[in-house]
């Protein structure tokens, strides 16, 4: 399926336009009222000027600064969509938000970020607090390439089974992790092995803002069923506004990544953070 070719205006505070050369743009309001413009396909060109604050000083992104250019959009701040969970989004634009869970991995991850890079292509990483403790370094990495970072706990475990003092240490514990890593908060969770109650999804998005990110599509590739395969099913699976799930601790999932990006890739895909995806819900 190939994007829409022709000039399109949503609603209210966001819309999605298309360029004569094919470069497509997003642009949403942040919760500081700026506006944030995402460029799929190309290069970014433009970045809003960031407005002073009440005290008259500056806002800053520390994400901007650490890219060193002008080519990071700013992320987003503060309580994320409206729902308090999403496996997918309703969209008829070819959009989807590539997951990647449980790093981050020494070799791994990296080889992953430069695999992005090279297509220009931005996923979202549900790092795992003990790993992210272990590398910050690739968290800024992730960070300053445009990628998003969102919480999946310290310890991995199982949410159904701890309380929610329990929960409510891990939860913040890993948000600060990646918070002081990278200067930049989670906007999202995913809770270990897609285990979490409707009560507990309430009160983690009253508490924290976060709507809890399940997927529409599991290639199950932590049983390494091999990079071919693991390929086909994220193409197969992917319709607009699906969430892929996979996990970058696995090599052979890293292997699959070229194939499955420029299969989906060509068949008219574009791949954005999850906040981007969430705050499409309902859009064009
Ligand atoms: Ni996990």
């Amino acid at each position: 399926m190939r994007f829409p070719f022709q000039a399109t205006c949503l609603a209210s505070a966001l819309s999605l336009c298309l360029s004569m050369t094919g470069c497509q743009t997003t642009t949403t309001k942040t919760a500081d009222g700026r506006d944030e413009v995402f460029v799929f396909g190309a290069p970014k060109k433009k970045t809003s000027k960031p407005k002073k604050n009440s005290k008259g000083k500056k806002d800053t992104d520390s994400a901007t600064q650490m890219a060193g250019s002008n080519t990071v959009p700013p992320p987003a701040t503060g309580p994320l969509g409206t729902k308090d969970s999403y496996s997918s989004i309703k969209t008829n634009l070819p959009l989807v938000a590539l997951t990647f869970d449980d790093g981050p991995h020494p070799e791994n991850t990296p080889r992953l970020l430069d695999l992005l890079k090279s297509r220009n292509v931005k996923a979202t990483f549900y790092v795992v607090g003990t790993n992210a403790q272990r590398h910050p370094g690739i968290l800024r990495r992730m960070v300053a390439e445009g990628h998003e970072i969102g919480n999946h706990t310290i310890t991995h475990g199982n949410l159904t089974k701890m309380t929610p003092d329990a929960i409510r240490k891990e939860l913040k514990t890993s948000h600060q992790t990646i918070l002081s890593a990278t200067g930049v908060a989670p906007r999202s969770m995913r809770p270990p092995y897609g285990a979490i109650t409707s009560d507990q999804k309430a009160w983690i998005k009253r508490e924290f803002g976060y709507p809890s990110i399940m997927w529409s599509v599991d290639p199950e590739d932590w049983k390494r069923p091999g990079p071919s395969v693991v390929a086909s099913r994220l193409v197969s699976g992917a319709r607009p506004g699906g969430i892929l799930l996979v996990h970058d601790i696995h090599k052979p999932t890293i292997d699959a990544m070229p194939s499955a990006i420029d299969q989906l890739l060509g068949k008219g895909f574009q791949f954005i953070t999850v906040s981007q995806l969430v705050a499409m819900d309902g859009k064009g």
